[in-house]
């Protein structure tokens, strides 16, 4: 049996004639545009993060870049995030003119870890971004505390947790601000590019609207320098399908998440991925940690188990970023995670015989590694 690590198109198969409808509509009014799809899904994703106000851009890298700038965020500044990330939540603070500090992973959560946050705050430090990585949120109670202790802004990438919850609250609604992606392949995607920052605060929704649109309040009236990140009239309509499909979705791969832990779970070849006591984990990627990843990957691969790896090398060992001069040993659990992640295929219409194919499959391959292991030895 063929295990595809993602299958958009069975997703998308039930919501065909939703979807073709939604987009019929947008085609016949002609708001292509940012407009009133965009706007209708604005309201219904800040219902759903529990924020007053979401603002619809054209990618998750956007929301960051353009939330780091509304709060008047440059050159100078430093802004604290995690090497164990999508090159896009550390790009977005280069690319206002601010540098990037590092802070290691928790080695259980894989988010930034609190304990190792005070000492990376200088004088020049103006912002923290908490990474909810593979789906669960960073913990952000000791976060929130330091950060008001410093008077720190704090921006939440939750481009990979959508519907994670800390304590009952949902991604993007703890901090300042929370970014997400809408790329195809997130939990909750568009069919296109797209992105939305989330906030409870009236005045950076105001600016980010303002940005997101060349700066402009009134139709060539522009009160600053701004850009072109408006998300598109057709994702808008599409995203706001697709939200209503989103709880059922986490469910399901809440599930699989379940299965996949009671069989992976005990074992001491490999590390399953753990839900925090605070978290509900939404499982955008389900992650486990082997040694010998790379093999194993082929192997998989060979017997039509389609795996990913999130991610292969960390933001600082990244050539973009050879300049920091962070080498190898910077930031050892980002590192051994780098070189131990392996994702096994994780989407809400997996079957429980893909599922078990894959636990059958990837035992089976892990005996063969130790078995190999022990006549060499
Ligand atoms: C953690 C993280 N941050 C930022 C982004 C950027 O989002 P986008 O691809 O929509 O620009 C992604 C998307 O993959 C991501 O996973």
């Amino acid at each position: 049996m063929r295990v595809p690590f993602l299958d958009l198109r069975l997703h998308h198969e039930p919501l065909q004639t939703e979807l073709q409808t939604a987009i019929q509509e947008v085609i016949e009014s002609g708001a292509f545009a940012g407009g009133p799809f965009v706007a209708r899904f604005e309201e219904d994703f800040a219902d759903f993060c529990q924020t007053r106000f979401a603002v619809g851009v054209g990618s998750g890298t956007e929301a960051l870049w353009l939330t780091l700038l509304a709060y008047g965020i440059g050159t100078g500044d430093e802004v604290i995030t995690v090497p164990s990330t999508f090159m896009a939540t550390v790009e977005a603070i280069s690319f206002c003119g601010a540098q990037p500090v590092f802070v290691d992973i928790d080695e259980r959560t894989y988010t930034l870890d609190p304990q190792l946050l005070e000492r990376a705050i200088t004088a020049r430090t103006k912002a923290i971004i908490p990474v909810h990585l593979f789906g669960q949120m960073a913990d952000m109670d000791p976060i929130v505390e330091i950060a008001d202790r410093y008077g720190l802004r704090v921006i939440e990438d939750a481009c990979q947790a959508h519907g994670a919850e800390y304590k009952g609250r949902k991604a993007g609604s703890i901090g300042g601000a929370g970014c997400y992606s809408f790329y195809p392949g997130k939990n909750l995607g568009a069919l296109g590019e797209a992105g939305a920052v989330v906030t409870n605060d009236q005045s950076l929704y105001g600016k980010i609207q303002t940005l997101r649109d060349h700066g402009q309040r009134a139709k060539y009236r522009h009160s600053c320098i701004g850009w072109n990140a408006r998300m598109d009239g057709i994702q808008g309509a599409v995203l706001r399908v697709k939200l209503r499909t989103l709880a059922r979705g986490n469910d399901s791969r809440r599930a699989h998440a379940r299965r996949y832990g009671q069989h992976l779970g005990g074992r001491e070849d490999l590390i399953a991925p753990t839900e925090a006591a605070y978290a509900r984990h939404v499982y955008h990627v389900y992650a486990v940690r082997v040694k010998g990843r790379d093999q194993l990957l082929s192997a998989l691969a060979e017997r039509g188990i389609f795996c990913g790896i999130h991610y292969p090398i960390p933001i600082h060992l990244q050539e973009a970023y050879r300049g920091l001069g962070l080498g190898r040993g910077s930031f050892p659990v980002a590192e051994r995670c780098a070189d131990e992640f392996l994702s096994l295929p994780m989407f809400p219409e997996l079957t429980p015989e893909q599922i078990e194919t894959v636990i059958r499959e990837l035992e089976s391959q892990l005996v063969s590694a130790k078995s190999l292991h022990e006549s060499v030895v």
